[in-house]
């Protein structure tokens, strides 16, 4: 696990979008497909408008570009406000050269009954493609990653699970009320993310202080299910100085 400071999370961000940017030219240049992992949330926006960037400007092509999104809201409609399908194409996809059929985004309106079947092959396409290079992520107040929220297990797979109560409090401005918010999510489980070649978790923020020390210092645990990626080969933190406040 390795832990890098910056001055600004826009400094962070613009970091890891280098490497993102730096593997898919390598993989091109092998004419191989690069498999990304893909977050949500406020956090990594600077990411996504850095490579939104360097596609215009720089001639980054995600032509070889393959993603998998970590999760969605369960049930919500794709064209919904809060959907995650629209906040990947309003910050990332729309503006970039990806082919829409290697874009991955877990279901939130199939049928209750097929949840479990969809998410076996959700699982099973990652591994057919290889298997994800980069993991991006963010982490929530209760420690989730994705939306594996404390009880979650180190073997989880991708599921449909309960939202904490904390989850639906942080969501609920963005869905006009908390009654809004949905009671369920579909998301990649810890040992789906465990598989992911390189994991960067990204943290902003003095509301994230708490959290990340637990994370990086406290014991493994499934109360907090952000301690359980403390053994992966390739871990890297990338904090701002208010996420890194409570580090001893
Ligand atoms: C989003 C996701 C969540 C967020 C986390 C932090 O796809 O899986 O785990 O990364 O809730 O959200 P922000 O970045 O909005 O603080």
């Amino acid at each position: 696990l390795s832990i890098l400071r910056f001055e600004t999370s826009t400094d962070a961000c613009k970091r890891v979008a280098r490497e993102i940017a730096s593997l898919i030219r390598l993989r091109a240049s092998e004419h191989r497909k690069c498999v990304l992992g893909l977050a949500t949330g406020s956090t990594p926006i600077r990411v996504y408008r850095e490579l939104v960037r360097m596609h215009r400007e720089d001639g980054l092509s995600f032509h070889n570009v393959i993603t998998f999104n970590l999760d969605e809201y369960y049930p919500i409609k794709p064209e919904a406000a809060q959907s995650y399908v629209r906040f990947m194409n309003e910050h990332f996809f729309n503006h970039i050269d990806i082919f829409r059929s290697n874009i991955h985004i877990p279901k939130g309106n199939i049928e209750l009954e097929s949840v479990p079947g969809y998410c076996r092959d959700y699982e099973e396409l990652i591994l057919k493609n290889g298997g994800i290079d980069l993991q991006l992520l963010g982490i929530g107040r209760t420690g989730h990653i994705g939306f594996n929220e404390p009880g979650a297990t180190r073997d989880s797979s991708t599921r449909l699970v309960k939202l904490d109560s904390l989850t639906r409090i942080d969501a609920a401005a963005d869905f006009g009320g908390l009654d809004n918010v949905p009671l369920l999510a579909i998301t990649m489980g810890v040992e789906t993310i465990l598989q992911a070649k390189r994991i960067r978790l990204l943290a902003f923020g003095q509301h994230k202080a708490s959290i990340v020390q637990k994370a990086i210092e406290g014991r493994m645990t499934t109360a907090i299910p952000a301690t359980l990626l403390q053994n992966h080969r390739n871990l890297q933190y990338l904090l701002d100085h208010d996420a890194a406040a409570c580090l001893s």
